[in-house]
């Protein structure tokens, strides 16, 4: 099998960035957001493992549920910028912006995946980013607490999301895999922490809410 070169891979870190990227970064630099992580301070979670051959059929499968997680890492970020944008309190902000900052880097390895997969983000990644931001931006508006129950809620279904994610992508595709399993930890932590901020349990139908628009999206972002 061959092994890709972790010279290449940082020299891929370095990479140009895509227009959505950019915007993002505009935006968070715009929300005051404290100096983005630098992105080899998280190397890509593929970068070590071998490229598989995968058939046509498990490859589409790979990359329609990259896709969806790439719509997911827009939307993550976009509900942590509504959700910062209304904060009261600085702490919590930052706290919202910094997460923020490593769901663009999860969005950052999504992308470059699809990339390998020879497939594209979702075309509808504009509307998931400005869905998400005002559903943020009107969970932020609820007070910080509940600001915080909604961000160790979203986590919470995010974290199951990627398990079943995990039971659905080829078995041979280490490298999609290595990535899901490092995001997964990640929203997991994002999810402890909002419960150690002082997070409040949401109401069961909100829940519920949130979950049937989490499927609308992954329903969408798998096909377009
Ligand atoms: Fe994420
Ligand atoms: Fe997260």
């Amino acid at each position: 099998m061959p092994r890709l070169n972790p010279a290449n891979d940082r020299a891929r870190s370095a990479r140009q960035y895509s227009p959505l990227d950019r915007a993002l970064m505009r935006l968070q630099q715009g929300l005051g957001q404290p100096p983005a992580l630098p992105h080899s301070a998280t190397p890509y979670p593929a970068a070590e493992l071998p490229q598989a051959a995968l058939s046509e059929s498990a490859r589409r499968r790979a990359a329609g549920l990259m896709r969806v997680n790439h719509a997911g890492e827009v939307s993550a970020q976009a509900l942590y910028h509504g959700q910062a944008l209304v904060a009261r309190d600085a702490k919590v902000r930052e706290h919202l912006l910094r997460a923020a900052a490593e769901e663009r880097q999860h969005l950052q390895w999504c992308e470059r995946r699809l990339g390998e997969l020879k497939d594209q983000p979702s075309l509808l990644s504009p509307l998931w980013y400005a869905g998400s931001f005002a559903i943020g931006a009107a969970a932020g508006l609820a007070g910080d607490r509940w600001n915080l129950g909604f961000v160790e809620e979203t986590e919470r279904q995010v974290v199951a999301h990627l398990d079943e994610h995990l039971g659905q992508l080829p078995k041979d595709d280490a490298r999609s895999r290595a990535i899901v399993t490092a995001m997964k930890a990640d929203e997991a932590r994002h999810g402890d922490e909002a419960a150690a901020a002082g997070a409040r349990q949401l109401p069961g139908i909100v829940k519920r809410v949130m979950s049937l628009v989490s499927s609308v999206m992954k329903f969408g972002a798998y096909r377009i």
